[in-house]
């Protein structure tokens, strides 16, 4: 049996409280299948930044690289760091760890309202795999004379030939494994934008068809990203897998939380599929500084994210114990968050799925 370590980086606002049902969760999990896990916190956030000028320490990826998994809640508070400086953290370690597949499954849970008609637990079963460590997110530019008249920015999109294909690559095998197991028909979706990118995008495409050379079971298809964002609210029946760059694979999930029930419905993680640096798992919802502290955040996204770990590490049995109480205690609807339209507060949903996996 593994001794696994894991990091928490709570981080700040709602992350902070979802980050307590997460691992409270986590505990239950572990105690149960009798996992040997061990958890180390670290309060790297915006409040660090105010102290010390940095997210996070000078050998804060040094000591993030001996565990097994990262768990992040989120980053961000205006206050106290621009937000593009507390990006930094996330978006550094996810470069760093080469966490070059961004997997955000869009999933409908029995029982969950959403505010799109077309949504039901058959139509929305889907994962976007988005690339993670280039593409719009390459940092590359800079400012020309600014504060003049004169003033520019260059923002250069970096499309590589091992960045795309090895992302593509980790979409066809997954859509190959999905039809394997019955979990889909073993589609993979190009969201492109290749009438308009004229470099970007045919390079983006043309890598996308040498790649599905390599599986001839897995069945071709390409949307436009602006036509896919219509698509995904008209047919989300189409879609079992979509392969994005980063920014069309950023966007285009804050839409698929929707189709799940909202933001505090949506697990990802960033996966280095080496496994040669940890992973990391975190909700695709921010640190919301408008509802923070409140005790209303739903901490079902991060409760994914951590079943998304358990999964990655391989300890298949306690992820599908989760996916069966997180399922569970949906359709019993008993605890529901504000955002799901109940009352309950979001340490009654923690402990409900924790009960729930200790039945
Ligand atoms: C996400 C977030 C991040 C991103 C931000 C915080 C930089 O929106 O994980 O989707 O753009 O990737
Ligand atoms: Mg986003």
């Amino acid at each position: 049996m593994p001794g696994y370590q894991i990091a928490i980086i709570p981080g700040d606002g709602v992350g902070q409280e979802v980050a307590i049902e997460a691992e409270k969760v986590l505990k239950a999990v572990v105690e149960k299948h009798g996992l040997d896990l061990k958890t180390t916190e670290f309060d790297w956030n915006c409040d660090y930044y105010q102290k010390h000028g940095t997210m996070m320490p000078e050998d804060g990826l040094e000591t993030l690289k001996g565990f097994d998994a990262i768990f992040l809640g989120s980053v961000g508070n205006t206050k106290k760091a621009p937000d593009h400086i507390a990006a930094t953290l996330v978006l550094g370690i996810r470069k760093k760890f080469d966490q070059y597949v961004n997997l955000r499954p869009i999933k409908l849970y029995p029982n969950v309202d959403t505010l799109i008609k077309t949504t039901t637990p058959e139509t929305v079963n889907m994962v976007v795999v988005r690339e993670n460590t280039e593409g719009e997110y390459s940092a590359m530019g800079g400012f020309f004379k600014p504060g003049t008249p004169d003033g520019l920015a260059l923002q250069t999109a970096v499309f590589t030939q091992k960045g795309c294909e090895r992302v593509m690559r980790y979409a066809f095998e997954l859509a190959e494994e999905r039809k394997k197991k019955g979990k889909g028909p073993g589609v993979v979706t190009n969201c492109t934008k290749s009438n308009a990118l004229n470099n970007s995008m045919v390079f983006w495409d043309q890598v996308y068809n040498q790649v599905a050379e390599d599986y001839p079971d897995v069945t071709r298809d390409m949307a436009l990203v602006d036509a896919l964002a219509m698509w995904l609210i008209r047919n989300p029946e189409r879609f079992d897998v979509i392969v994005a760059s980063n920014l069309f694979g950023d966007i285009i999930t804050d839409l698929g939380a929707m189709l799940q029930g909202g933001m505090g419905l949506a697990a990802g993680g960033n996966i280095n599929p080496e496994k040669e640096f940890p992973s990391m798992f975190e909700p695709i919802h921010g640190s919301a500084p408008d509802i923070m502290f409140k005790g209303i955040v739903n901490p079902i996204a991060s409760i994914e994210s951590i079943r998304m770990m358990l999964e990655h590490l391989g300890e298949n049995e306690a992820a599908q114990d989760m996916e069966r109480a997180v399922s569970a205690t949906l359709q019993e609807g008993k605890i529901r968050t504000p955002d799901m339209g109940g009352t309950s507060k979001t340490n009654e949903l923690g402990d409900a799925v924790r009960e729930m996996i200790l039945k």
